[in-house]
């Protein structure tokens, strides 16, 4: 695991009230990576990335899902109105709460969906409480990640599931990827990246069977192809140095980033894991 121990929780909250406009111009509904095949559009990916989780995750009918770090709600929505689940989506953010929440009564899905604005390192419920652990790029934000597997697992009824998308560290990185991990981190308020060794430990510590643990990381680098170049085209700089100069460094991150999947400093991981059925 790489460590950025500057970031702070209350930086992380802040960043995603200010900038999640910003990603709702640049990127789409969802907050997270493309999934290409081929050439799909962005959109497209995007949800073809929320479906092949799903698909992994064996999401079935009338399941009980928590969406830790929801976003806008893109992922809560999806499950709620493909696969019929009952979403309760977590976020840090009070913006974007509200706009979950604003979304899913604008799509009628009011009562499939409940979004909560709360820290999920802080947020407790009742054990055996959810069928579905979903989380797309929300655990790099966490600090201490293996205790939140272990609070999570609790939360899961037996046989449950625990699917994740997560940006990791590569494995025995050299110093200069080394950087360009801690540069990510630093530039996109992670206070660590885990390697998949790692999640898959934390996933056995906290009583879990991992299924799958897939790198994703060429099927999804294109993601920052297309941020990079929308970002110069829309001349987004000038606005958010207007805004908060501070909490819009992502924008000038995005070649960081691509560079680091290229270079094999960090990877993409997608994440199945069980939690045995009761005897
Ligand atoms: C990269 S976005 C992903 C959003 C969403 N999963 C998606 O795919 O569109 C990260 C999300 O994690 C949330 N987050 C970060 N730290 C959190 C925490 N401690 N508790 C709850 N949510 C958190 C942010 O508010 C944001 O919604």
């Amino acid at each position: 695991m790489i460590a950025c121990p500057s970031i702070e929780k209350r930086v992380i909250r802040k960043h995603y009230n200010l900038a999640t406009p910003f990603y709702r111009v640049l990127w789409g509904r969802h907050i997270h990576h493309g999934y290409w095949d081929a050439d799909e559009s962005p959109r497209v990916a995007q949800d073809q990335l929320t479906d092949r989780l799903a698909a992994a995750a064996q999401v079935a009918e009338g399941q009980a899902v928590l969406d830790v770090g929801c976003g806008m709600g893109g992922s809560s929505r999806r499950l709620a109105a493909q696969y019929g689940c009952h979403v309760t989506g977590v976020t840090i953010s009070t913006v974007q709460r509200r706009w979950a929440a604003a979304a899913a009564w604008r799509h009628g899905l009011r009562r499939q969906t409940k979004f909560l604005c709360h820290d999920a390192e802080t947020i407790d419920f009742a054990p055996d409480s959810f069928d579905l652990l979903w989380s797309i790029e929300c655990t790099e934000h966490l600090f201490d990640k293996a205790a939140f597997f272990r609070r999570a697992a609790e939360w899961l009824k037996p046989g449950g599931t625990v699917a994740i998308c997560a940006w990791l560290s590569g494995e025995n990185v050299n110093e200069a990827q080394r950087q360009q991990v801690y540069d990510v981190c630093e530039g996109f308020f992670c206070p660590s990246l885990g390697t998949s060794n790692d999640y898959q430990q934390w996933f056995r510590d906290a009583g879990l069977v991992v299924e799958r643990a897939d790198d994703w990381t060429d099927r999804v680098t294109r993601t920052w192809e297309i941020c990079r170049d929308r970002v110069n085209r829309l001349a987004m700089r000038p606005v958010a140095k207007m805004l908060d100069r501070g909490q819009l460094i992502f924008l000038d991150r995005f070649q960081t980033i691509l560079d680091a999947y290229l270079s094999g400093a960090m990877e993409y991981g997608c994440f199945i894991a069980r939690k045995p059925a009761a005897n």
